[in-house]
């Protein structure tokens, strides 16, 4: 244990003062054939130790927050980021519109003290300097129906071009994870205030860990985990946005992934999932299919980069969503949260770049070299997008 604690420390003040120190001498080697998950055993209980004396390193505190005032437009994953107020941004669990009328980037996330209280909203032009436009749909708002919800995860607004609506769908649930089901609001404009409209369980499913995505011809899709995680859901909505389909499709079955971010390039579907283990990180897994509704092929981890036992955690995080580059095709920014379970609200962001493109490292059960081009998250403890 002492090994890989001091090999962290290093591992961490190297990679926060961006100086190049040398390895600590002989760690002892990672045992993992079988299990990835019993590799990383040692650093998710330092992780998920609120008294661990690495706390500082997995959540680095205000001092070197990234703070719109000083325009770097640096990224620093696990940071403290700041909005234009000096308020930490509270968008946990997020996703990101980019709003044609406004040209103004909208992301939205979870606004938790602790619990949630409602859906965040925070304006950009430039993808690092946010403005809070307040909460656009209170928690309270959910609380009002008969079955009492106190739940309210990974919002995702889009825009619907036939109603001129703004759609936001997410995950309600009851502090027992029993409900599972979405909640689905509605507005005229992206900073709000959203209307609820209720919540349903999905082609009469269980449902929890969700997505929606639009597709470039309009089309827009839910993608949830379902019997009891053990799978993955996906359908179109109705045209309005409002409500599934009745077709469905199962996919990952007893994969037991969650946390679905889904993106296309050149007409290839891709999805980044996790594993199920609640607050704790582990490792990322992407998801190809010529058809969105499948057949779903794994292509492997996109992570790249930094220690192995940092990629076997998706960099200690989870995928919340995967946004595309204006102009920068086959770019995109992953977003991911690192989630600090003894205070959520600290909870900090991972945006890494994601880059599609050249042969896949990965070959396929049976020996092949995978047909997918290959998928990476790169690691960088500061990165910024090129300056237009
Ligand atoms: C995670 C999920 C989060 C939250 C958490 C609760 O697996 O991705 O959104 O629901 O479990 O433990």
């Amino acid at each position: 244990m002492e090994g890989l604690l001091l090999m962290l420390q290093l591992y961490f003040v190297a990679s926060h003062r961006n100086v190049n120190v040398p390895q600590p001498s002989a760690p002892p080697p990672l045992r993992h054939k079988h299990s990835p998950q019993a590799a990383i055993k040692p650093l998710i209980d330092e992780f998920l130790d609120a008294n661990s004396p690495l706390r500082h390193l997995f959540f680095p505190d205000i001092k070197s927050a990234i703070h719109p005032a000083n325009g770097s437009h640096y990224y620093r994953p696990g940071h403290i980021w700041l909005d234009t107020q000096g308020n930490p941004i509270q968008a946990h669990g997020g996703g990101v519109l980019y709003d044609e009328t406004s040209h103004t980037y909208y992301w939205y996330g979870e606004y938790r003290q602790v619990g949630v209280i409602g859906v965040g909203c925070y304006s950009s032009k430039d993808l690092w300097t946010w403005q809070n436009q307040g909460i656009v749909l209170s928690a309270q708002q959910i609380n009002n129906e008969t079955h009492k919800s106190n739940m309210l995860e990974r919002p995702k607004v889009i825009y619907n071009d036939k109603t001129g609506k703004y759609v936001m769908w997410m995950h309600v649930d009851d502090v027992h994870y029993r409900k599972a089901a979405v909640g689905i609001a509605i507005s005229d404009r992206p900073t709000g205030p959203f209307q609820y409209l209720g919540s349903r369980r999905p082609h009469g499913f269980d449902s929890r860990d969700m997505t929606i995505f639009k597709d470039d011809n309009g089309v827009a899709y839910i993608i949830y985990s379902s019997k009891m995680n053990t799978e993955l859901h996906i359908g179109p909505l109705t045209e309005d946005y409002l409500d599934v389909k009745p077709n469905m499709r199962r996919i990952l079955v007893g994969q037991r992934r969650e946390a679905p971010a889904v993106f296309k390039y050149q007409g290839t579907y891709y999805m980044i999932t996790s594993a199920c283990t609640g607050w704790a990180p582990n490792e990322a897994k992407v998801d190809a299919a010529e058809s969105i509704m499948g057949p779903w092929e794994t292509i492997g981890d996109p992570c790249i980069g930094g220690k192995e036992m940092f990629r076997l955690t998706t960099f200690l995080s989870q995928s919340t969503f995967v946004l595309p580059l204006l102009g920068l095709p086959g770019s995109y920014i992953f977003m991911a949260d690192r989630w600090n379970p003894a205070e959520l609200n600290d909870s900090r962001y991972v945006w890494l770049p994601l880059a599609i493109g050249g042969p896949s490292l990965e070959s396929n059960s049976s020996g092949s070299q995978s047909p997918w081009p290959r998928v990476s998250i790169h690691w960088h403890k500061k990165w910024r997008l090129p300056l237009s």
